[in-house]
């Protein structure tokens, strides 16, 4: 089918949500993607932060087709020897004090199955949230949602969310006492902006939630699975060493196989009983599959240490140029700030066949590429930067 059919059809029979790119990606490989009609574009929004071992990565291939042929799906009422080796590989890679995995399906339910967690462990309602942070689309996580419209959209909230200054410990204090089950964050806040605070916030949080009896939850639907050059935020320097009780995930953790966990600590996971959480879908054999591919893909290929090296680069790169007033972030998850609006600059790459990301603030460009991504991919995006 040519582009224009392909797009006249989705347009008539699929509710709008997102604003799309005027193309149909046909084909993905490593940081490439090809559309309908033959071109090939770099992509350096990873499949929307989802794609990080890059497109159709053959390890992760094989891994599903196979497991597709043997069986597709089972729930947790039965025992499955790759959801074993899936959970233990993914608990290996966490934390140390991050001992048992809940799968689910994307980034939200991690997130409403997490605060439920809390709740459950204080026998707490109330959730501190951070003006701009992004957490999900659902009751619970759009309640905890302060950016832009999306409480809005949720409405009627959730009651008991409460929003917390993000870097600024004296707000927390402000508003979380012994009533909070949990606080949660974005450990880098990236759809507001790339928004990063001091590894000494997380220390402040983590003794203030030791105080108070308070759940301490990181919302790594972004960050986690090596994105930021470190398996996970939590327990990096860049958190100062800091576990929470709780990680939530999704995103890169199937590598576009839809799948999301939460990683729970003893603390956590001794105050749940058969019952209390479920999903059908949740560790079913075809996601696990992909998990476990998934964390092997990014270590044979070493991709966490090139998403730092990635960073590396393109700060020294992008230094002194005329227009970056800064470069925010970590590894594969970086904001470059122009001195002004970013959208003609990620027009103006979109014609070079580069794929980029937006975000909230309108002078920030997102990149969330590949794990993969290597030098001369990244010197496309220096050239198209550069050109007129
Ligand atoms: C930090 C963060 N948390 C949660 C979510 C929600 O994930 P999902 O869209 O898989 O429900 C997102 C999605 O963009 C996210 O960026």
């Amino acid at each position: 089918m040519s582009f224009a059919e392909i797009k006249r059809i989705e347009d008539d029979f699929q509710v709008e949500t997102y604003k799309k790119m005027p193309m149909s990606v046909e084909r993905g490989e490593g940081a490439w993607v090809w559309t309908s009609e033959g071109e090939k574009y770099l992509d350096l929004y990873g499949g929307h932060a989802v794609c990080a071992t890059g497109h159709s990565h053959p390890h992760v291939v094989k891994a599903i087709q196979e497991q597709a042929a043997n069986v597709l799906f089972y729930s947790n009422l039965v025992y499955s020897e790759i959801r074993a080796k899936a959970a233990e590989k993914l608990v290996s890679v966490a934390p140390a004090g991050l001992t048992k995995a809940f799968f689910c399906n994307s980034g939200t339910e991690a997130n409403e199955n997490a605060m439920r967690m809390a709740r459950m462990a204080t026998g707490r309602e109330e959730i501190v949230t951070f003006t701009g942070g992004f957490h999900g689309r659902t009751a619970d996580s759009i309640s905890g949602t302060f950016l832009g419209k999306y409480r809005e959209i949720g409405r009627p909230n959730v009651p008991g969310h409460v929003p917390a200054v993000f870097g600024d410990i004296e707000s927390v204090r402000a508003v979380a006492d012994k009533e909070t089950a949990a606080i949660m964050l974005e450990p880098i806040q990236s759809m507001a902006g790339v928004i990063e605070a001091e590894p000494t916030f997380f220390r402040q949080l983590r003794e203030l939630c030791d105080e108070l009896g308070i759940i301490l939850i990181f919302d790594e639907v972004q960050t986690g699975i090596g994105r930021t050059g470190n398996w996970f935020f939590a327990g990096s320097d860049l958190a100062d060493g800091v576990e929470p009780d709780i990680i939530t995930l999704a995103k890169s953790l199937g590598s576009g196989v839809p799948v999301g966990a939460c990683l729970v600590n003893d603390k956590v996971s001794r105050g749940i009983k058969v019952n209390d959480l479920g999903t059908t879908f949740g560790g079913g054999m075809l996601a696990m599959a992909a998990v476990l591919a998934t964390l092997e893909a990014i270590e044979s290929d070493d991709m966490i240490a090139n998403a730092k090296s990635t960073e590396e680069f393109l700060r020294d790169s992008l230094a002194g140029h005329s227009s970056v007033r800064s470069v925010k972030g970590k590894g594969c998850l970086i904001g470059i700030e122009f001195d002004g609006s970013s959208a003609p600059v990620h027009s103006k790459l979109l014609d070079h066949k580069v794929i980029t990301g937006t975000s909230s603030d309108p002078n920030v460009l997102r990149l969330l590429p590949p794990l993969c991504v290597n030098k001369h991919e990244i010197g496309i995006l220096l050239s198209g930067l550069n050109s007129r």
